[in-house]
């Protein structure tokens, strides 16, 4: 499944934003050895290079197209290609940063467990991840999907993602490698455009497993499918635009 830096920075600001929050609370004033896992074409990276210099960050991510979106954005920095399901860093970490990238990683919750082993003591593992599959944004995608002529392929939900587990889960999970597992959900409500801009936002994102199972033949059908129905599900404010409600969760655990 190939990403697409183009379309994924056409919402820049409000994508940046959780990550922003999420390094606000980050308990460190310096650090070393830092890692943004899942840094995309670097917007992420950026905020940590301005917080702790460029020589301390390199950025990790799975997709080419986005690495070399990154090395441009930030040439002094530096970028491997690697899936988090299996990386490690080479040494033990000060900070392992990853805003909106474990919600695609399979049994994500065992890869951080396993990434607290990766700190130094009193090192940061700073997570957010969309907790959206529940919203119409996200449901209406499995809808389309089972009502066209496309509908196998979607049969037996073979594209949908599986929700996040419960907040305890993480808990549990963190709290025996962790002095401090802090664990919130903060919900963002952005005003957009239109329908149409809604659908152009999970383009970069949600929507893209779909539109590939659905077949290049079938793409502009799916699309316009999905845009009805997402313009019923999100009516014009006063002003004409439409609030995307977009639910996150955030943790921060600092290793013992
Ligand atoms: C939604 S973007 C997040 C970009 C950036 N961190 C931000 O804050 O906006 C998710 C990124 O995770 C990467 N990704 C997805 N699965 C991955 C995996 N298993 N290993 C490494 N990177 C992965 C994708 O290539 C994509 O660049």
């Amino acid at each position: 499944m190939a990403w697409s830096p183009e379309q994924y920075v056409k919402f820049e600001d409000e994508r940046t934003r959780p990550a922003r929050d999420l390094l606000a609370q980050v308990p460190l004033n310096a650090a070393a050895r830092i890692y943004d896992l899942g840094c995309g074409p670097g917007n992420s990276t950026e905020l940590l290079v301005e917080r702790f210099g460029a020589g301390s960050v390199t950025g990790v991510d799975s997709d080419e197209a986005m690495l070399a979106a990154a090395r441009q954005r930030l040439p002094e920095s530096r970028f491997a290609q690697a899936d988090l399901g299996h990386w490690v860093p080479e040494a033990p970490a000060d900070l392992l940063y990853a805003n909106a990238v474990f919600q695609w990683v399979p049994e994500h919750v065992a890869v951080l467990s396993r990434l607290m082993d990766s700190l130094v003591p009193g090192g940061v593992l700073a997570v957010q991840m969309p907790d959206n599959l529940t919203e119409p944004s996200h449901t209406l995608m499995e809808e389309t999907g089972l009502a066209g002529p496309w509908s196998g392929a979607f049969e037996g939900g073979k594209i949908k993602r599986k929700p996040l587990p419960e907040p305890r889960v993480y808990m549990d999970a963190l709290m025996p490698k962790a002095v401090r597992v802090d664990l919130w959900h903060t919900v963002y409500y952005h005003p957009l455009e239109n329908a149409a801009a809604i659908v152009e936002w999970v383009k970069g994102t949600g929507l893209r497993p779909y539109l590939d199972a659905a077949g290049p033949q079938n793409r502009e059908a799916f699309v316009a499918d999905y845009t009805a129905r997402i313009a019923a599900a999100y009516p014009p404010m006063a002003d004409g635009r439409v609030l995307l409600h977009f639910p996150r969760l955030f943790l921060v655990a600092v290793k013992a």
